[in-house]
């Protein structure tokens, strides 16, 4: 049997990006918990970097009906010790505008069909999220991102909500109220699976709209729009912080060690 090809760091993308490794030599990896999208592996500065299209390769699977678990579970498979996910949002904080670029802190969860765990049964464990995403890709992401010359907002709170509709103005003005600054579909439970199975995890996202309430109608035409016009921009920002990573992770984040302390025995 031909044995998995590895890599230490993956990159999920979503709406726009499904054919960022174009050519790749493509993976399909078996889980428990069903078959993820195929997973592209390529090069980049010397390193092995895994690209998994979290929609499938068509843009096909609703942000509600993504097997999350199947693509973080294929990724660990390979050996990823860091993701970083893309992921459109809507900006619900009126400073921010489409085509800016914006790095969660932390999130909400207002999901409401989804497996958010891997661990369903005994051991009991609740992993910490109090920092959810992992302040180490937080920051080269960020200082790579100005190292470029472009504008990110690197502190927003991001709102998750089932969809596949968007929101209507009422709940945009009640996320607002809770201090959401952004609203996207497919954030959670990508970045807390990844933390249950000590996997580092940031999102670089991008603003495709403001959100429903702010602007008059949405459209899924003006999501891609805006993707195609900032495509190119994430993917200098990916090649570049790929570049700076260090690999095999120091491991002075939360993430890597998010078990120890995760269980009562
Ligand atoms: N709401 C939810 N998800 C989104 C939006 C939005 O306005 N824009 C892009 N993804």
């Amino acid at each position: 049997m031909k044995s998995l090809k590895k890599a230490k760091i993956a990159i999920i993308g979503g709406t726009g990006f499904e054919t960022l490794f174009k050519g790749a030599e493509q993976l399909y990896v078996g889980t428990p918990y069903g078959i993820p999208p195929p997973i592209s592996v390529k090069k980049i500065d010397g390193k092995n970097v895994a690209f998994l299209p979290r929609h499938g390769l068509e843009h096909s699977t609703p942000p509600h009906r993504i097997n999350y678990r199947a693509n973080v579970y294929a990724l660990h498979e390979l050996g990823v010790e860091r993701i970083i996910g893309v992921n459109a949002v809507g900006a619900i904080n009126h400073k921010f505008k489409p085509a800016d670029l914006v790095m969660p802190h932390d999130f909400v969860d207002f999901t409401k069909l989804r497996c958010t765990t891997f661990y369903d049964e005994a051991p009991v464990t609740h992993v910490d999220v109090s920092q959810p995403y992992c302040p180490e890709i937080r920051k080269i992401l960020v200082e790579t991102v100005k190292k470029l010359g472009l504008r990110v907002w690197d502190k927003a709170v991001l709102v998750c909500t089932e969809g596949p509709r968007f929101e209507t103005p009422a709940e945009i003005e009640m996320f607002r109220r809770l201090g959401c600054d952004i609203v996207g579909m497919t954030g959670v439970p990508e970045v807390v699976l990844a933390r249950e199975l000590e996997m580092c995890y940031a999102s670089l996202c991008y603003v495709s709209n403001m959100a429903a309430g702010i602007q008059e109608r949405l459209t899924a035409l003006e999501v891609s729009k805006i993707c195609q016009q900032i495509m190119p921009k994430i993917e200098q920002i990916l090649i570049e912080t790929i570049r700076v990573l260090p690999t095999p992770r120091e491991g002075k984040c939360p993430c890597a060690n998010a078990l120890r302390d995760a269980r009562f025995k």
